[in-house]
């Protein structure tokens, strides 16, 4: 299993929800309001057609947890869904899963996905 955490545009999140379940990728996710900087920082990025000047940018990060023959499929959705080719469209990170388990029913690792 790996998580998949992609680091996306604020304004792109209903894009890749719809993308998502569109491709029946509707297990779980977790969503998260983070600030960040990539290699532009302290420079100036353009953040919903305004010009802003700041070391840390509000983003949205996405963590999406899924059996390793989906990760490759997954992350070619994620790109088509939030893809600008502007500076600022985010980052996505894939990490190994060591164990997973529904709390509800003691399921553990792909049964518990
Ligand atoms: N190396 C990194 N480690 C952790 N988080 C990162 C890293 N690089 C980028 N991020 C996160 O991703 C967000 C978006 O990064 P961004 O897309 O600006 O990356 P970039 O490398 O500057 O690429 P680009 O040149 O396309 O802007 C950042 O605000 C930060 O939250
Ligand atoms: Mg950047």
């Amino acid at each position: 299993m790996k998580k998949i955490e992609a680091i996306i545009r604020t304004e792109k999140l209903e894009d890749l929800k719809l993308a998502l379940e569109e491709h029946d990728f509707t297990n779980g996710m977790t969503v998260s309001q983070v600030l960040g900087y990539g290699k532009q920082k302290g420079f100036t990025e353009y953040v919903r057609g305004q010009k802003v000047k700041t070391a840390l940018l509000a983003k949205i990060k996405v963590e999406l947890v899924c059996v390793d023959l989906d990760v490759d499929r997954l992350v070619s959705i994620i790109v088509e869904a939030v893809q600008t080719g502007e500076v600022g469209d985010g980052k996505i990170f894939v990490q190994p899963v060591e164990r997973v388990m529904r709390i509800r029913t003691g399921e553990e690792d792909v049964d518990a996905l």
